[in-house]
Parts: structure tokens; sequence; C-alpha cells
């Protein structure tokens, strides 16, 4: 045990700057919180920034169409395929009006429509035009920039290039702050009695991602090394389109958002037969799930199939420059003419549907860890996410987590952190990360079978070895090694299709043994 080098403290520790962190962060603010924000690289680094499509919302005053938000937690219940929390939809999106308004008062600025109001779109399941956004595809990079000036007056502390290690726990095991390592790698601990953990996905599981290189899964393994549960990880979302940029790509695709679809373009295959046609009633704006598998499979042996990408016909698009300036750009990058040829894509990896339980407030089942946005499993996305419900549901949990955080603390429910608890570096099995994602990318992506995710957990072993973690790299591939098992155990357990989990050797979903969701966590030796 090693006195920390460093110390810091406050009432709230948020873990991530994304849209989650950020709004918990402000809302914390306003209550009167000492709140100190900590993420392990630049603060705009995060996911939230390369989402496209918009914010999925019914706006009283601003549907014209009969739109409602009963209509709105249907089609999340309909693309969640029989695992979503009905009573955390419900509470998610009826919070959704009163978030977004939140959020143009705190600056983002939205698309108007030419008619007045905010301009909507529509995604993949959605049975309304209800998506709204900015920029035309820039909505993620909106919020962010809205957010993080927001909380730029010196009232929000935000520790940039410091990681998360591991929770610090009392005794009793109540969370009561974190071990963290700055960005000369020395150790030092935040103390807090909440500590609230906002930090994204874990894409990088797979060789392929619409996810940034920080998306590693970190605050899935650190909750689960500190006691808590997660479910429904087997359940990892591909999106259906991003650029393909050629055989063997690798790390961040660009992604091309589904509004495009919502806008009238369709996927159509080298000989340009439609992908979508006869495979669902909605073709190409069926959820995603759907459309991600039929183009896998079609890419697996269908007539025309290229079997690496599709392409997404948007040259009936006429103000596509305008519309979509993100995939516009792109794509010319990429030396691709979306308003004259069609645009190559194939699907990747993109949501983690599960994650960390945690209730709509952000609770855990660990006194003092809260969970909001991604990594956190609230029961709102069920087996697939519906397309732009996961802006949403950052915005409305991580203001109830600051919330609940604030209640907690009047209660007294939360445990005090000591002075200078002692500290240890944790040791734990780390996997070399490109045998990891090489693997996970093969057996365990769209189309699993028992088999297969068998290679997977050998691959595993054979790669693994305990590391004490004492950089940031290791810190991140432990947690990719822990999220992988999870995710590995929960999908062989799964015999079933359901959602974002496709077998190849259950085809069928079973909902007499299956409609449940799984719960995982850590055995002894963290594995
Ligand atoms: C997209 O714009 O297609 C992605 C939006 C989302 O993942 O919700």
């Amino acid at each position: 045990m090693n006195t920390p080098l460093w110390e810091a403290r406050a009432d709230l520790i948020i873990v991530g700057t994304g849209v989650a962190g950020l709004t918990a962060a402000l809302r914390a603010r306003e209550l009167g919180l000492r709140v100190l924000v900590v993420t392990k690289a630049a603060g705009e680094d995060g996911n939230t920034r390369w989402a496209q499509g918009g914010v999925a919302v019914v706006l009283p005053g601003e549907h014209d169409e009969g739109d409602t938000v009963d209509a709105h937690v249907r089609d999340t219940l309909v693309a969640g395929a029989g695992l979503c929390d009905e009573a955390a939809v419900e509470a998610i999106i009826a919070g959704g009006p009163a978030a977004v308004t939140r959020l143009r008062e705190r600056g983002a600025v939205f698309d108007p429509a030419p008619t007045g109001g905010l301009a909507r779109t529509r995604e993949g399941g959605h049975s309304a035009f209800r998506v709204v956004h900015a920029g035309g595809d820039a909505t993620g990079a909106e919020v962010e920039r809205a957010l993080l000036a927001a909380a730029s007056d010196g009232r929000v502390p935000v520790l940039e290039n410091h990681v998360a290690v591991d929770a610090v726990r009392t005794p009793l095991g109540a969370v009561c702050g974190l071990l963290v390592l700055d960005g000369n790698g020395v150790p030092g601990v935040l103390s807090a009695p909440a500590v609230l953990l906002a930090s994204g996905g874990l894409g990088q599981l797979y060789q392929a991602t619409s996810n940034p290189e920080v998306a590693t899964g970190d605050g899935l393994a650190l909750a689960l090394r500190a006691g808590a549960v997660a479910a429904d990880v087997e359940f990892v979302q591909f999106h259906p389109t991003v650029l393909y940029t050629g055989r063997g790509a690798r790390g961040r695709c660009p992604l091309v958002t589904e509004a495009v679809r919502g806008e009238g373009a369709v996927l159509v295959d080298a000989t340009g037969a439609r992908v979508m046609r006869g495979v669902h009633p909605l073709e190409d704006l069926a959820p995603r799930d759907v459309v991600a598998a039929a183009i896998t499979r079609h890419m697996a042996g269908g007539p025309g199939g290229v079997d690496d990408h599709v392409f997404l016909d948007a040259t009936g698009i006429s103000d596509f420059a305008r519309r979509f300036p993100t995939v516009h750009a792109a794509c010319l990058a990429a030396g691709v003419d979306p308003a004259g040829e069609p645009i190559p894509v194939a699907p990747a990896a993109h949501f983690a549907c599960g994650g960390v339980v945690s209730d709509v407030d952000g609770r855990t089942g660990v006194t003092g860890l809260y969970a909001a946005g991604e990594v956190a499993r609230t029961g709102l996305h069920g087996a697939n996410r519906l397309a732009s419900n996961s802006l949403l549901e950052g915005l409305v949990v991580g203001t109830r987590a600051a919330e609940a955080v604030a209640a907690d603390l009047a209660l007294g429910v939360l445990a005090r952190p000591s002075a200078s608890a002692a500290v240890e570096l944790p040791t734990a099995p780390v996997a070399d990360r490109d045998s990891l994602q090489r693997v996970m990318s093969r057996y365990a992506a769209i189309g699993r079978d028992a088999e297969g995710l068998a290679v997977v957990g050998s691959v595993l072993d054979l790669s693994t070895v305990d590391r004490k973690l004492d950089g940031r790299q290791l810190v991140e591939d432990a947690a990719l090694t822990v999220a992988a098992r999870a995710l590995i155990a929960a999908a062989a357990q799964r015999e079933e299709s359901r959602g974002c989990h496709v077998r190849t050797d259950f085809t069928e979903r079973d909902d007499v043994r299956w409609q449940r969701s799984q719960v995982v966590r850590l055995n002894p030796s963290g594995q």
C-alpha cells in the first residue's frame, strides 16, 4: 500500500465529458454540489461529438403531425425486441422534452424548420419525423460544444488526461473515490462520497467501429471490479452504414448517418438491387439491427454482394452537401461524390446496448456509485437501441443522476471518504489488444456461434497476462479484456437470435427461454 502522491476532494466525481457527464456536472453545480470531472483524454475527445443523426424527442408545440410520447415509447419497445424495461423507457422518454429545452437554454442550437419550429428527420425504427438535429448532421458536435462552453466558467473543473484506474471503497464496499493516474502516470486519489461513471462505450472491442479510440469499456470494467453488476452486454449494436474505405479498414470509421436513409437514400448491392426489399415492411428504415444483419447476410453471399460492403444510393437527395455536410466531407475525402455515385458502406460496431445495471436515476447496486449514458444499462435499449435515443438518455439520466446524488447526500446515506486512504495500483488480466479485436470482429460481431465464441475465449486465455495497471494503455486493455469476456460469456449463454445478438446456430428468437436479461458479475479472480 502507498500513500497517494496527490489528492483532490469533491462531493461528486464524474468520469467522462460527454453528454451524460457534462449534463450531470452542470445540474450538480446548480444544486450546489462541488463537482470534479475527470477524463483520460481532452474534454471533447469522447463519443458524443461524433453523433450525427440527432436527438429523438417529441417536443410539445413543435410537432404538427400527431406524433406523441406514447408513439416514441412504442417504437423504442419494438426496437428493443422484448428486453426493454418499460418503466425506464417511459420515464426517460417522458423526460426528453424538458431535457432538450434545458439543453437549448444552455446554448445548443438546433436546425430550424423553414415553416417554423425545429427541423425533424426520421431514422430506422421511428414511426414519425421526430429526430431534431444540429448543423445538418453534426448534432453531437453541437451538443458537446454547448455543454463544454456552459461548463467552462471555472465552476466545473475538468481534469483532462487523467485516467481512472479503480474505485476507492470503504471497508463495507461503498465507493468513496477513484484511484487515478495523471498525465505523467503519477497515481493520486479523487475522494468523494459519490462517483458517477459517464465514460461511454466499448466500440474498440472491434477492429472497425464508429467510436473514437477512447471507447474501451473502462467504466464497465471499473464498475464490475467495484462489485456492480452488468446486463445485456451481449447486445452490441452495429451501425449499418459506416463509410467503407477499403479492405481491412481499422479504427474509427466515418459514420454515414441513418438520417440519409430517413431522407430517401436506399441500400443497393453492386448490381443495383435493393438490399432491404422484402426483408422488412419498413425496408431501408427498418430498425438498425435488422438492417445491419441484412447487409451482413447480403455481403456473405447474396446475389450482387461484394463480400465486404454494399452501397448507399443517395443520389436522389438534391441538397446532400448542405443537409449532410459531415458525411459529404468524409465521402469527398475518400474520393466518393455522393451526388453522382452510390456511397460504399458496411456495418461497424457502434453502441453498447447493455452496461452497468442502474436505475433511471443512475443508481447502481453499489453505494456511492452511479452510472449514466452509454456505460449504463437502464433498460431503455433492451436488445437493440432505437436510433438517436442515446443523446436523449444522456441528457435525461445525466440530470437525474445529479439530482439523485444531491438527494442521497442530503439523506446522509453515502460514505464520507476518510483522509488520504492508502492505495495500491491493482493488477488485472490484460489481453493483447490486436488479437482481441481480431477474434471479436471475426467471431463475436453480427453472426455468432458456439464454436466461434469458444475460439474467442481460447485466444483471450492464451494472450492474457496479469499486469499492474500503471498506465492508460494497460487500464484500457484490461477493460477491453473484462468487456470481451463478459460479452462472450453472455453471448454463448443466449442460445437464440434477438436484436443485435445474431446467432447462426440459433437463428430464431426464443421468448419462452430468453425473454430476460442476463446479469454479469466478476468472479473473484477478476475474469
Ligand atoms: C446516426 O446518425 O445514424 C447515428 C445516430 C445514433 O446512433 O443514434
